[in-house]
């Protein structure tokens, strides 16, 4: 049996849009960092009477095509038929916004390299992370992860600054537990379909990138949060101008943000939000700003993540 562990991320700088949906490549580059403070335990243990794979997600038996699907591409390229008993723990809940498909993928592909004995090095268990899910592409990585656009060879996950290097902090909010209302493929066909704003998001998030890489390169932190949260803002604007217009928020998020804004106004904090594809928010701030940070968020339910470290076999 193997087993693994991933973390989540949340990008700074958002994929969403696809160039091919298949091989889930992206319209546009991605900047993310990888949080310690969630966490996803796999387990993958190949047995040859099972007639089909066996998947167990908290305990509980599922049914999920986009593992099948999953898992057929790795026993095409193990050339090995057989299936398998998955099993994975999140300690967050799943589908509301916690990227739980990224660090689930992310852990799936490390075990399953193991387990069919693929060998897979850094940059094919990115791709095969990828895949699955996107965004787990960056999940393989430490601290703060760049996943470039390319081909199915080219377009995977790059750590640029490692966890220890890095002076941010992050408090993710559940403020909503109900699942997803629609899947992130799903509405970012959607959005590419039918958004006016589609084509100016993917253009104006390519400049974002650049601008976050040069921020990072000096160590302008409190910048690249500002521009993370006006990034998140700027795919959210293009999503609910989409037909049917798809809205992630939830009253509670709106509640969050516009706290967010008044503490940073009002006591100099230095505190940014960014929203994925759920209702549930994640305030980024830097390290020494934590103590006060917290003092502002006394009533509400958040976990706290420091840069995380990539996904990993363990005993
Ligand atoms: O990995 P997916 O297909 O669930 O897409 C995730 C997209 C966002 O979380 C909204 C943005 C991102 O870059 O993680």
């Amino acid at each position: 049996m193997a087993k693994s562990t991933a973390h989540p991320n949340i990008a700074l700088i958002k994929y969403w849009g696809k160039e091919d949906p298949t091989l889930n490549l992206p319209a546009s580059p991605s900047l993310s960092l990888t949080l310690s403070g969630l966490k996803t335990s796999t387990s993958v243990r190949l047995d040859p009477k099972l007639k089909q794979d066996v998947f167990i997600l908290n305990g509980k038996k599922i049914e999920s095509p986009k593992i099948s699907t999953f898992m057929n591409k790795v026993r095409e390229l193990a050339e090995c038929q057989t299936f398998s008993v998955i099993e994975t723990r999140n300690n967050f809940p799943t589908s509301a916004g916690h990227a739980s498909s990224a660090s689930g993928f992310a852990a799936l592909s490390v075990a399953c390299s193991q387990e069919y004995k693929l060998n897979l090095n850094h940059d094919q268990l990115s791709r095969l992370a990828r895949i699955g899910s996107g965004s787990a592409t960056r999940s393989i990585d430490e601290g703060l992860v760049a996943w470039q656009c390319g081909t199915d060879k080219t377009s995977f996950g790059t750590s640029i600054v490692s966890s220890d290097q890095i002076p941010l902090v992050v408090l993710s909010f559940t403020n909503d537990k109900s699942p997803k209302k629609i899947s992130s493929t799903k509405a970012m066909e959607i959005v590419k379909k039918t958004s006016p704003y589609y084509d100016s998001w993917i253009k104006r998030s390519t400049a974002d990138f650049r601008d976050a890489l040069e921020l990072v390169k000096n160590s302008d932190w409190q910048n690249l949060l500002a521009l993370g949260e006006a990034n998140s803002l700027g795919m959210h604007a293009a999503t609910i101008a989409a037909k049917p217009s798809i809205i992630y928020f939830s009253p509670d998020s709106l509640k969050l943000m516009d706290q967010v804004r008044k503490i940073r106004a009002e006591k100099k904090l230095p505190i940014y939000f960014s929203l994925d594809a759920g209702p549930n928010v994640k305030v980024f701030t830097l390290k020494d700003k934590l103590a006060a940070v917290e003092k502002e968020f006394k009533d509400w339910d958040y976990t706290l993540s420091f840069p995380g470290e990539g996904a990993k076999l363990i005993d």
